[in-house]
């Protein structure tokens, strides 16, 4: 055969395969919520801001709605916006809704043998063991409470010692909020010179970094493809098993002093699960899944904590009048006497709308986790098959117009009813919404509102710069939205 009339069959041939694509395309997004429009393979790649994805899901909202398809990849994906789809779809439809869809940069590395990024029967039983050790069932003699209480106590200490030089926050948070979740799983927290929590909390940083910017986002379209590409997220696995490593020794150790009567930690009374389940052939609660499990919780539980402090504490430091309130507060029913507890939660309404406030407003996780359709559905008149991904924007609830006056602005009354009492929005999802719904909710709102209060007890936070000069939008937003970077002074009250 002759050189041209080859290019000319491969012309024909590649036109043929793009056309093809393109009306495979066109019938897919016939019965879909209406989207810019995807090419073969690439998808919306073009029309994504891959180092802000977030900016990019608010502006297509805009421009087609509350419920829309964008192609994150060669797949259509479908993404609910605003606190009344929202809801429609996770709380009213929370059987379709609810399964944990396709998310690479975890699944790839942590598996089928944890609790977010499984789904089924093995989802729902270790999610409720969790839950049941978080509460304190079976788990010691020291409480929750207590552990986070403790290690409030090391901080301060640590931040006694800055003698009120600059300091960057966030590695004295990271290192103290991942000592309370080492607390309950391994049983013990770590000096905070220790090479293990090291190792913890500077992979776990080094990971949401990545999994927030471009490489992130593109792992996440194009998962295969980019294992072959070089690149900062060929650091995911290594730092993932780090955390595995230091888990499997606590495992070991763990095995030999086991005493079935009383356990000590989350790994104990997963130990005494194991044994218990022992004859049962598909039982959730085997060797390979406890340091899974412990990934996913040290992992879910470190970076969202103490992004928050941190966030928290630059917002007090441009607002010096709410940090004033709140310390009026704690004054009046803590004291300076004794330690802040959960039982002056209630007493103290100021403290928890601004907390609330803090959750809403620095909005740490924008996007949740991806969910997935458990089945075909009709949504909005719009059908969505069996297994589309599901993007729930949780930052167009957070900002959402028709709930918050001026969602733009700082404002704790957002929380607050005329006579200064506590009042909840239902536009409030920093934790998603329906079964899938954060499983460690009410350990972060405690650490949160034991660590606030016992810091605010004893010192205030000065910036280095004028408050005016102090920026709060986030510089990055993926996977999390992170605050600006800064330095402060912690000076004792
Ligand atoms: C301020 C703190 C926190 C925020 C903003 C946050 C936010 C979230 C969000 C948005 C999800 C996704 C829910 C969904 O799929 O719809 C999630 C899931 C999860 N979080 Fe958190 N989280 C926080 C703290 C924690 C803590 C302290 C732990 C650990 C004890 C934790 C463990 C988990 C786990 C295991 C999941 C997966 C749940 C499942 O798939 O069933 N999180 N979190
Ligand atoms: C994408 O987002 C980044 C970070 O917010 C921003 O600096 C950049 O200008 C954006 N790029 C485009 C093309 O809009
Ligand atoms: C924090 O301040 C309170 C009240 O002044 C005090 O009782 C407590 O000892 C201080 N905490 C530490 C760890 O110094
Ligand atoms: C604070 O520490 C983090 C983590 O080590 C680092 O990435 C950041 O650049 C530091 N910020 C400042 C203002 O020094």
């Amino acid at each position: 055969m002759e050189w041209s009339s080859t290019l000319v069959l491969l012309v024909i041939f590649l036109l043929s395969f793009i056309i093809l694509s393109y009306m495979k395309i066109l019938k897919e997004k016939s019965t879909l919520p209406p989207g810019p429009m995807p090419i073969p393979f690439l998808g919306n790649l073009f029309q994504i801001n891959t180092s802000n994805i977030v900016s990019t899901l608010m502006k297509l909202k805009d421009k087609y709605g509350p419920v829309y398809t964008l192609y994150l990849g060669p797949k259509p994906g479908v993404v609910i916006c605003g606190y009344k789809a929202l809801k429609e779809a996770l709380i009213d439809q929370n059987d379709v809704f609810g399964e944990r869809g396709d998310y690479p940069v975890f699944h790839n590395f942590i598996g089928d043998h944890d609790i977010g990024f499984t789904n089924g029967e093995s989802w729902k039983n270790r999610r409720r063991f969790a839950l049941l050790t978080l509460r304190n069932f079976g788990m010691g003699k020291k409480s929750i409470e207590e552990r986070i209480l403790e290690e409030a106590h090391f901080l301060i200490k640590e931040f006694k010692n800055t003698n009120g030089s600059p300091v960057n926050l966030t590695v004295y948070l990271a290192r103290a909020i991942a000592n309370v979740i080492c607390s309950i799983l391994y049983g013990n927290r770590f000096d905070y010179e220790d090479k293990r929590l090291l190792a913890i909390t500077a992979s776990i940083y080094n990971n949401f970094c990545i999994m927030s910017s471009t490489w992130g986002t593109l792992y996440n379209m194009f998962p295969d493809l980019m294992e072959y590409l070089p690149g900062p997220h060929k650091k995911m696995r290594r730092n993932f098993q780090d955390i595995y490593d230091i888990s499997a020794d606590f495992i070991k150790h763990h095995e030999k002093t086991l005493d079935p009567k009383n356990p000590r930690d989350y790994i104990d009374c997963f130990l005494i699960k194991m044994k218990e389940e022992a004859d049962i052939a598909d039982s959730s609660f085997y060797a390979k899944s406890l340091p899974r499990t412990i990934q996913n919780l040290i992992f879910g539980g470190t970076e969202t904590v103490s992004t928050t402090l941190r966030y928290g504490i630059l917002i007090l430091m441009k607002y010096p009048d709410i940090a004033e309130r709140i310390q009026e507060e704690i004054d009046n029913v803590v004291g300076r006497n004794r330690s802040p507890s959960i039982a002056d939660r209630n007493k103290m309404p100021f403290t928890e709308a601004t907390i609330y406030e803090f959750m809403r407003f620095c909005d740490v996780i924008p996007i949740s986790l991806p969910h997935s359709t458990a089945k075909s559905t009709v949504f909005r008149g719009f059908s969505i098959p069996k297994g589309t991904l599901i993007t729930p924007l949780l930052t167009s609830v957070h900002y959402d117009p028709e709930y918050y006056t001026d969602p733009t602005k700082f404002n704790p009354y957002n929380f607050l009813d005329e006579k200064g009492l506590f009042k909840k929005n239902d536009a409030h999802m920093p934790f998603s919404a329906g079964k899938r719904i954060c499983l460690g909710e009410s350990l972060a709102r405690m650490e949160l509102f034991l660590f606030f209060t016992s810091l605010l007890q004893n010192f205030t936070f000065k910036p280095m710069v004028s408050k005016e000069e102090l920026e709060l939008k986030p510089t990055a937003s993926g996977l999390g939205s992170v605050p600006p970077e800064f330095k402060c002074c912690i000076l004792p009250r």
